[in-house]
C-alpha cells in the first residue's frame, strides 16, 4: 500500500552551531513534511533559513539531532534532493539545453532519453522555444527557469529553493511563483521555499515555518488551509489577512 501522507522530510531536535558553538544558527528544529507538501520558510535575515536548507540538502552536518529524507538519515549530498539559489549559476558557454543536461553529464554520458527529458523540462518551465539560446540571450526570469529545469533534471523529488526569484522584479516573481506552483503540483514534488516576504510565503504554502533569530528557531508552524490552485486575488481576502497577522504576531511585528 502506498501512503501519500508518509513524511518525506523529518527533523528531530535539529541544531546547528558555528564558530565552535558561539553562533547558534538553528536550535531544536522539529518538523514532519508529508509528500507533495509546499513549505515556506519565512523570517528575518540571519534566522537560519539557509542553514536549515543546507542541512536538509546534506551540504552541512547537523551539530545535534537528525534529519531524514524518504525515511533514511541525511549523511551527505544525495540524489533525491536538489537545491536552487537566487543566482541561476548557468554556464555562459552552454545553451539552455546543455545547461539542463549538466547534472546528467556529471554522472554519465547522456542518452537520447536524457536529452528528451531535458527538452520536456524546458517545455514544462515555458522555454520550449529557447533550448538553443545561451544564458546571455535570456532574461533573469528565463535564466531562473533554466535553473529550475536543471534542478528537475536531477530527478530529485524534494526541491529546496533559497529565495529563488528574490533578485527579480515583482511582476516576474509573481508570475514565476504561479508557474512554480503549477510545476511542483504536476510533479507531486515536495518543496521547501525560503523567502523573507510574508505574503509570498503564505500565498505559496501549505505550511509556513515562521523562523526567528538568535538563536534561530522555528517559532511556529502555521497551516495554510487555502484552496488550490492559488490565484493572486486570494491575497485580498480576510482569510489571507488573518494568516498574515498570525505570522506577523509570531515574528513580533504586531
Ligand atoms: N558558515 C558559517 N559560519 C559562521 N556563521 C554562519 C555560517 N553560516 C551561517 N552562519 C550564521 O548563522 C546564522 C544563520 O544564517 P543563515 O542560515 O544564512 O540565515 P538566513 O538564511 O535566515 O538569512 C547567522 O547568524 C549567520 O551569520
Ligand atoms: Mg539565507
Amino acid at each position: 500500500m502506498t501512503n501519500d501522507a508518509a513524511p518525506v522530510v523529518t527533523g528531530t531536535h535539529v541544531g546547528k552551531t558555528f564558530a565552535n558553538g558561539a553562533v547558534v544558527a538553528l536550535e531544536n528544529a522539529q518538523f514532519n513534511i508529508p509528500k507533495g507538501t509546499f513549505v515556506s520558510l519565512v523570517g528575518p535575515s540571519g534566522c537560519g533559513k539557509s542553514t536549515l536548507l543546507r542541512l536538509i540538502a546534506g551540504l552541512i552536518e547537523a551539530s545535534s539531532g537528525e534529519i531524514t529524507l524518504h525515511g533514511t538519515p541525511v549523511r551527505g549530498p544525495r540524489q533525491d534532493v536538489g537545491m536552487m539559489f537566487q543566482k541561476a549559476t548557468l554556464l555562459e558557454w552552454r545553451t539552455a539545453l546543455e545547461n539542463v543536461l549538466l547534472p546528467t553529464e556529471l554522472q554519465r554520458k547522456p542518452t537520447r532519453a536524457d536529452e528528451d527529458k531535458a527538452r520536456d523540462l524546458l517545455g514544462l518551465v515555458g522555454l520550449g522555444d529557447f533550448a538553443f539560446s545561451f544564458p546571455a540571450q535570456l532574461s533573469g526570469g528565463m535564466q531562473q527557469r533554466v535553473a529550475l529545469a536543471r534542478l528537475l533534471q536531477t530527478g530529485a523529488d524534494v526541491l529546496l529553493l533559497d529565495e529563488p526569484f528574490g533578485a527579480l522584479d515583482e511582476f516576474t516573481r509573481e508570475h514565476l511563483n504561479l508557474e512554480l506552483l503549477r510545476i511542483v503540483g504536476e510533479l507531486g514534488a515536495t518543496t521547501i521555499f525560503v523567502t523573507h516576504n510574508i505574503a509570498e510565503a503564505i500565498f505559496l504554502a501549505d505550511q509556513v515555518f515562521v523562523m526567528t533569530p538568535r538563536p534561530g528557531r522555528i517559532a511556529r508552524i502555521v497551516d495554510v488551509p487555502l484552496e488550490r490552485p492559488r490565484r493572486l486575488a486570494l491575497q485580498t481576502t480576510p482569510e489571507f489577512n488573518r494568516l498574515v497577522v498570525e505570522v506577523r504576531e509570531t515574528l513580533g511585528e504586531l
